[in-house]
């Protein structure tokens, strides 16, 4: 039997869990809408907290899909055989239905039947138990029944066997995780005690806790299950290839990178190239372009970090990463048709990138050369990580130019700063995730709601021809793109703004059913109609049919808040261009409760 692609894993899972009635739902997009405290989706779960908290999702209790995530924590180990920051999340998800025993059964099942893995190879472990829960038998039992010996199964504490908060506080819970022998011979003990040995592939976390921001642990109003198969690593199991970069989808990405036969580390450079282009191109595809600031910025990095790794190779020369692009785009663009799509935006952002950044390597060599007449014979700590921080001129680079002219350079002094530099951005990247799931706060919510009334008071004042192009909402304000030809007037924009505070002043009832697209369509309902909850999906409604003061209905997941008049009251702040005939609005709201109640269903 030939070795499953990538392609068909991925296949493979969605139809496994279909069979098993979860509804398989479309990926996020790589930004999480509406989510100021996050820079990437990291997780499969991630897009889904509403829902896990209670909120309920159009496409029933049991979901699964394939979410492209990004962790840029362990960036510097990308590289090894199994880091990457960008990856494939396989998930399913309980919301409130089967918990441990069904979430374990169907594993077992998918990994020892449909992927046919020898239980032999499979090792687990489990949580080992503390004050806030206690150790996990049930799961432990249950793998037992299976079929898994108990040498094979593990217990480890909670900084092993427990997923979540994603931020300071939301759903949580002990976990099991599945692992796959990578070591030499037999398979030998488990993850606890041949740690190297057993490779991790997927994670079965049993979310029935709430991490309060008092740090403590309250009972979630359901018990959920959040799952996640790393499927690069699977795919190199299943290959038995060495590394995640050799399965058949990485591979030919690799083989464009490096043409020659290459030492160690080459192949080190190599593997950072292809994993920093590839996460380049969907994050380019989704939306963002390279600046100095948020995902931008993270994006600035990647590429640049992989044309400092191209100077390693003999084969690089302009427009290198655009031809690699290519090849990302030929591997993945039928199971994520829109990188197809933006492929020419792709390369040409990546074009315009390399451009920009070999002009600050010139400025850098111009700052080298400062550097050089004013210190002396050794070129201190700092600036050599200055001109790797600001100029991405690689250590290596600084010493060789030192070296022309007989100089040297503090490398201890520059292990030193890139040390303290690179715990400052963890910090950083940390924070921003910290806030996790405040951005479901009612602050959000009520802001949510507010795009919802604006929406329709534009449709009102402008016409029908406006349709959403793009809502992203932070704690502090709403923003809302939307296409019209011209810019607004004032009399426009004071109609728009009083039409929205009437209807909080009128404080309308909200609420949603569900239904399918087209019903909601024949409905009247608004808003955006690609697959993204599956054919299922949620109508909001704000005002009463019965009474005739229906106001807006339009297709969303939610939540929003129960009553208009919660919101307080809502201001523009700003009218602009967005792009060719796109508008952009800014507008915040003020004077609301801080404790909210959410829409519920009809
Ligand atoms: N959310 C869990 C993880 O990322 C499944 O491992």
């Amino acid at each position: 039997m030939h070795p499953l692609s990538t392609d068909e894993i991925r296949q493979r899972y969605l139809e496994f869990f279909r069979r098993k009635g979860h509804t398989i739902i479309p990926g996020a997009p790589l930004v999480p809408e509406n989510d100021p405290t996050v820079l990437f989706t990291t997780a499969g779960m991630h897009p889904l907290v509403p829902y896990l908290l209670g909120e309920r999702h159009p496409g029933g209790k049991r979901l699964t899909d394939v979410q492209r995530c990004i962790r840029t924590q362990d960036i510097d180990e990308v590289g090894d055989a199994s880091h990457l920051t960008f990856f494939e999340m396989l998930g399913n998800w309980s919301l409130g239905d089967y918990f441990k025993e069904g979430a374990i059964s169907m594993s077992f099942e998918f990994l020892t039947r449909v992927l046919t893995i020898p239980v032999e190879m499979l090792a687990v472990t489990c949580f080992e138990g503390d004050k806030d829960a206690p150790k996990d038998e049930e799961s432990a039992g249950i793998w037992e029944k299976l079929g898994i010996p108990r040498e094979r199964i593990g217990f480890l504490p909670k900084s092993n066997n427990w997923w979540g908060p994603a931020g300071l506080t939301g759903p949580c819970g002990p976990d099991t995780e599945m692992f796959y022998w990578i070591g030499e011979g037999e398979p030998r003990g488990n993850p606890v005690t041949h740690d190297a040995e057993w490779m991790e592939i997927w994670n079965d976390v049993f979310m029935q806790y709430n991490k309060t921001a008092e740090g403590t642990f309250e009972s979630l109003k359901q018990q959920n299950v959040d799952t996640g198969m790393g499927l690069e690593r699977v795919a190199a199991v299943l290959q038995k290839v060495k590394s995640v970069y050799e399965t058949d989808r990485m591979q030919p990405i690799m083989t464009a990178v490096l043409r020659a036969p290459a030492n160690p580390e080459q192949v080190r450079h190599a593997r950072i190239i292809a994993d920093h282009l590839k996460a380049a191109c969907f994050i380019i595809a989704d939306g963002i372009t390279p600046s100095n600031v948020d995902q931008g910025y993270v994006l600035r990095r990647l590429i640049r970090r992989a044309v400092r790794s191209t100077r390693q190779l003999t084969e690089y020369g302009p427009g290198f990463c655009a031809a690699i692009a290519q090849v990302v785009v030929e591997q993945y663009g039928d199971a994520y048709p829109h990188l197809k799509e933006r492929a020419r935006t792709i390369e040409d952002t990546l074009n315009q990138e390399e451009v920009q950044f070999s002009k600050t390597l010139q400025e850098g060599l111009k700052q080298f050369a400062k550097a050089v007449t004013s210190s002396g014979k050794t070129i201190d700590g700092l600036t050599a990580f200055h001109l790797y921080d600001t100029y991405g001129f690689p250590l290596e680079l600084t010493k060789e130019l030192a070296q022309e002219r007989k100089m040297t350079v503090d490398e201890s002094g520059f292990k030193k700063a890139f040390e303290e530099h690179q715990k400052l951005s963890r910090a950083g990247a940390e924070q921003k995730f910290k806030g996790g799931l405040q951005d479901h706060s009612e602050e959000t919510t009520k802001l949510h709601t507010a795009t919802h009334l604006l929406d329709a008071a534009l449709r009102t004042v402008l016409g029908d021809h406006v349709y959403q192009k793009g809502s992203n909402i932070t704690a502090e304000r709403l923003r809302f793109d939307f296409s019209h030809p011209d810019k607004m007037t004032a009399e426009q924009l004071q109609e728009v703004e009083r039409l929205v505070n009437q209807a909080i002043k009128d404080d309308l009832p909200v609420s949603f059913h569900v239904t399918n697209v087209d019903e909601a369509k024949k409905e009247g309902a608004i808003g955006v109609f690609d697959a993204r909850y599956g054919n299922e999906v949620k109508v909001y409604v704000v005002g009463d049919p019965e009474k005739g003061t229906v106001f807006s209905k339009e297709i969303c997941g939610g939540p929003h808040v129960a009553r208009t008049g919660m919101i307080g009251g809502f201001k523009i702040q700003k009218e602009e261009s967005s792009s060719a005939g796109v508008r952009r609005i800014k507008a915040t709201i003020s004077g609301g409760p801080v404790a909210i109640e959410v829409a519920k269903e009809q």
